[in-house]
């Protein structure tokens, strides 16, 4: 017996997957107890030259062909996007196909009518590649963790932030030449503001937060800030304060509710997280019962991700070869158990700050600024002002002891009235779980 499969599209994704499967056939044979192959390869064009060597055969621009095939057994949508990849992933499912997507869009979109759609008709549906490109996030939460409340998660996962950071802080490239060398490396979106706004992140963690809580959540739901407006002047202070700067995924179980949010955020250096640089992505979790775990790897990228496309493709193989469908819940809790837990709103949240203030260089400035702060319950940690910029406007820069959003959001609207006060401040958020 062999097991065939269909794969929609054949980009960054499906390139990598393919070519896996090829080289390392035999491996997943000895694996999987049986030859798993490539019957078809839906494309646009199928002229277009490629990242892997494919038999002509294989390619096709009717998608339809892989629907109707019987032999094939399961189904993998790598095309990206919300449409036509959610009309092809119920087209699959009703044709009784088993589904593999690393496309956390269309899941955080669609994600209840698709998994829902799939529980009918019996069929698995699996994306560790939506997630952390590589990286087994999905199943570690699914699998590794299932016996444990999660107590926080805080994640880097959109490699392409997290590069262009890391370019601007320790190279001092600009945030436009950061985002073309992330581009020409493949592992930016089609579309690279779903990736600088936090939207890529957004859709992760509505993934991460159902699986982590056994909660429906919509992008709604989530607080989104990118990285569009952070300017090195913040990464070489927040540096020289000894943090660094990420942008992050958090969801966590607090005694007012649960949070979930994206957002850069300065941490320690000392931090576990701070150490992960360029595309490479990670998650530190927190269970009540195993302590800390962290996960660390490439979270994008054409091989890195066809890994994880693989590992689902060969768990599901083995659901068929042992005529197991359904074992695993694919948003780790049953269906008929989600809910729609309350989400803290972002004005509730606890954090610490980093302000930077731009502010005319002249006695009683920083005691007026730090009266409204005083006004407004917040307690300043430090306190740097550096230099003098034409136009006799300074930077100041604060950091804060623990305060409540909303505090800080009716303090700085306050300050930035002030006629002392030349630009908006500039917040970020620290982090130090
Ligand atoms: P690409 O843009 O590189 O590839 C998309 C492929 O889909 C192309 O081969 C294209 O065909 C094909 N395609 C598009 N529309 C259709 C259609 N209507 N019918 C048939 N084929 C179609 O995308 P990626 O490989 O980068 O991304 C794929 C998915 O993986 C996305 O959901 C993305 O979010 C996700 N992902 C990507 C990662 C990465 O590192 N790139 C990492 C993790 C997840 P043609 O070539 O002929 O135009
Ligand atoms: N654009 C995404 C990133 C790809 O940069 O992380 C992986 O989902």
């Amino acid at each position: 017996m062999s097991i065939y499969i269909g794969i929609i599209g054949l980009g960054t994704v499906g390139s990598g997957t393919v070519k896996i499967l090829f080289e390392n056939q035999k491996l997943i044979q000895k694996r999987l107890g049986c030859p798993l192959l490539v019957k078809k390869i839906a494309v646009r064009d199928p002229n277009l030259p490629r990242l892997v060597e494919v038999p002509e055969t294989l390619l096709t621009t009717d998608v339809e062909s892989i629907f109707r095939d019987p032999e094939i057994k399961i189904v993998v949508e790598l095309i990206g996007g919300l449409e036509p990849a959610r009309t092809f992933i119920l087209k699959a499912i009703e044709a009784g196909k088993h589904v593999v997507t690393a496309n956390k869009a269309v899941l955080a979109e669609f994600g209840k009518e698709i998994f829902r759609a799939a529980r009918e008709k019996g069929v698995d549906i699996a994306f560790e590649a939506a997630v952390g490109g590589g990286v087994p996030i999905i199943k570690t939460l699914k699998e590794s963790l299932v016996g444990n409340r999660i107590k926080a998660l805080t994640g880097i996962v959109n490699g392409t932030c997290n590069y262009i950071l890391t370019r601007m802080t320790e190279e001092g490239l600009s945030f436009a030449e950061a985002l073309k060398e992330a581009q020409e490396a493949g592992f930016a979106e089609a579309d690279p503001s779903l990736d600088i706004d936090g939207l890529d992140a957004a859709h992760k963690l509505a993934l991460l937060t159902t699986l982590a809580y056994g909660t429906e959540i919509t992008l709604e739901d989530i607080y989104v800030e990118g990285i569009r407006e952070i300017e090195p002047l913040d990464l070489s202070f927040a540096r020289e304060l000894g943090f660094v700067t990420k942008l992050l995924a958090i969801c966590k179980d607090t005694e007012e509710g649960l949070e979930a949010r994206v957002h850069p955020a300065l941490i320690p250096e000392a931090h576990v997280l701070a150490s992960v640089r360029m595309a490479y992505n990670a998650f530190y979790i927190k269970g009540d019962a195993v302590g800390d775990v962290l996960l660390y790897g490439l979270g994008a990228g054409q091989m890195p991700t066809g890994s994880a496309v693989v590992s689902d493709i060969v768990d599901l193989a083995r659901n068929v070869l042992s005529g197991a469908s359904l074992r695993v819940p694919p948003l780790s809790f049953q269906l008929s158990d989600l809910q729609r837990l309350p989400l803290k709103p972002m004005e509730e949240v606890v954090s610490r700050y980093y302000f930077r203030f731009a502010a005319v260089d002249r006695p009683g400035v920083l005691s007026k600024i730090a009266g409204i702060l005083g006004e407004n319950e917040i307690s300043i940690a430090a306190v740097i002002q550096k230099g003098r910029e034409i136009g006799g406007s300074v930077p100041i820069v604060m950091l804060t002891h623990e305060a409540r959003e909303k505090a800080v959001r009716r303090a700085l609207s306050a300050i930035d009235e002030l006629r002392i006060v030349t630009a908006p401040t500039k917040i970020l958020r620290i982090e130090e779980g």
